[in-house]
Parts: structure tokens; sequence; C-alpha cells
């Protein structure tokens, strides 16, 4: 086993990543990193820079040189030059220009050093596409999520409307299936399951329930280490 272990939380949007890696983080004690927010932060980057998405040496340059700031104090809020970006990343648009930037294999390169640093004592839980496939190779414990699409669609639409942002569910659908296919069929890190991936459907699943299975697992796998740093279970 690698000094700083890592769990590696794959899957499509809203199969329930980010709430399962987020719960698991604060269980278990480890770090968090939410790869999508990278991605996010870099369409929104190149917006704010006028950078076309479509120029991949511009996107990647951007990419090197961006300021992205996650604050420690409040899940969730991201900083880009100085600017909160919090908000701006998770709109339709943050969704469609992350998607488009994160198929350019220059763009994944250039990010690739920033998200591996992340790895830091006692451990890390790593939320993205190709957490288990691409950037943590090594990782102990990789789970795969996933969801039917009107189900995740469904996630995705209480998810926004909690954060008061507008959303219409037939859009979501569509703009989630256009997103699979593009995550799914791209060149470069396309979405799958790493080999020694765990699967876990979780359409019917509650979130606790998620979470617990994983920690079961990550248990099994790291022992002594994190039994002891589990908090109380939450309602
Ligand atoms: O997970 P989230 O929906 O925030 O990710 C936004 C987009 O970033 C995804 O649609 C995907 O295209 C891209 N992404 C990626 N690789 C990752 C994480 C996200 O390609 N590890």
């Amino acid at each position: 086993m690698s000094v700083v272990p890592v769990i590696t939380i794959d899957g499509p949007s809203g199969s329930g990543k980010g709430a399962v890696a987020s719960r698991l983080a604060d269980e278990l004690g480890f770090a968090l990193l939410d790869s999508g927010a990278l991605y996010r932060v870099l369409g929104i980057a190149a917006l704010r820079a006028g950078v076309d998405v479509g120029d991949e040496q511009g996107v990647a340059n951007l990419a090197a040189a961006m300021d992205v700031k996650f604050a420690s104090d409040e899940p969730g809020k991201v900083i880009l030059n100085g600017e909160d970006v919090s908000l701006a990343i998770r709109t339709d648009q943050g969704s469609d220009l992350a998607s488009r930037v994160a198929a350019m294999a220059a763009a994944r390169e250039a990010l690739l050093a920033r998200q591996q640093r992340f790895r830091q004592l006692p451990g890390l839980v790593a939320d993205g596409r190709d957490m288990g496939t691409v950037v943590f190779p090594d990782a102990e414990l990789k789970i795969y999520l996933t969801a039917s699409l009107e189900e995740r669609a469904q996630r995705r639409y209480k998810q926004l409307i909690d954060k008061g942002i507008s959303a219409i569910l037939p859009d979501l659908l569509r703009d989630l299936k256009v997103r699979d296919e593009r995550d799914s069929q791209r060149a470069i890190s396309p979405l799958r399951p790493a080999e020694d991936a765990v699967v876990l459907d979780t359409t019917t699943m509650s979130l606790d329930a998620v979470v617990q299975e994983v920690l079961t697992m990550a248990h099994d796998r790291f022992g002594e280490s994190t039994e002891g740093q589990q908090g109380e279970p939450q309602p």
C-alpha cells in the first residue's frame, strides 16, 4: 500500500459522487478533491479570459496558470483569480463549458499534477470521472457509482433548486444525456469504471446506505487507521 491512502469515487453526473465523497471525507477525516470543480473553473476561466473553448493550447495555458482556491471554511466555495465563482461554475453554462474543456488532452494533462497534489496525509477522497483510471491508478479503494438517467436528472434538479438556481427537469435530462455521451465517448480519459473498481448502482439507494457501504469497504482495506475516525452516523 502506498503511503497516503486514496479512495476514488468515479461515475456520471448525478450518480451521487459529490455527496458521497464529501461525507466519506468528513467521516474519515480525509482531504477531498472535487476534480469536476477544477474542470468547471477552467471552463469559466476560459469564458472570463475570452479564450475559445475549442482553442486547446489556449485552454491548457489557462489551466496551468489559473489561481484556484477551495475555501477550507466553506464547503463548495471556489475562488478563481480572487473571484468567488462558486455559483457560476454550477450553472448549466458552467456544466457545458466544463465538459467541453474536459475533452481536450492538453487541458487534462495541465490539470493532472494539480489534482495529484491533493494526496496528503491522512488520506484523500477523490471525486471525478477518471480518478481510478488515470489520476490515482494505484488507489487502494476504487468505487464507481451509477444510477438511472431519470434518477440522476431528478437529483441534479433538486440540487440546483436547493441552491436557489432555477432549473427545468426535461432540459436537465437532455443536457445530462449529452454530457454522458461526450464524457464516455471522448478519446482521452473516457468515463468508465477502472478494472479493479467496485461498481454500485445507487438508483434505489439512500445517500446514507451508499456511504455506509463504502465505509465498510474502507475499513476492510485500511483497517484501524480509519476505524477510529468515523463520526456519528448522520440522520
Ligand atoms: O462532476 P462534475 O459534474 O462537476 O464535472 C463537470 C464536468 O467535468 C464533467 O461533465 C466532465 O466532463 C468533467 N470531468 C472530467 N473528469 C473529471 C471530473 C470532471 O472530465 N475527473
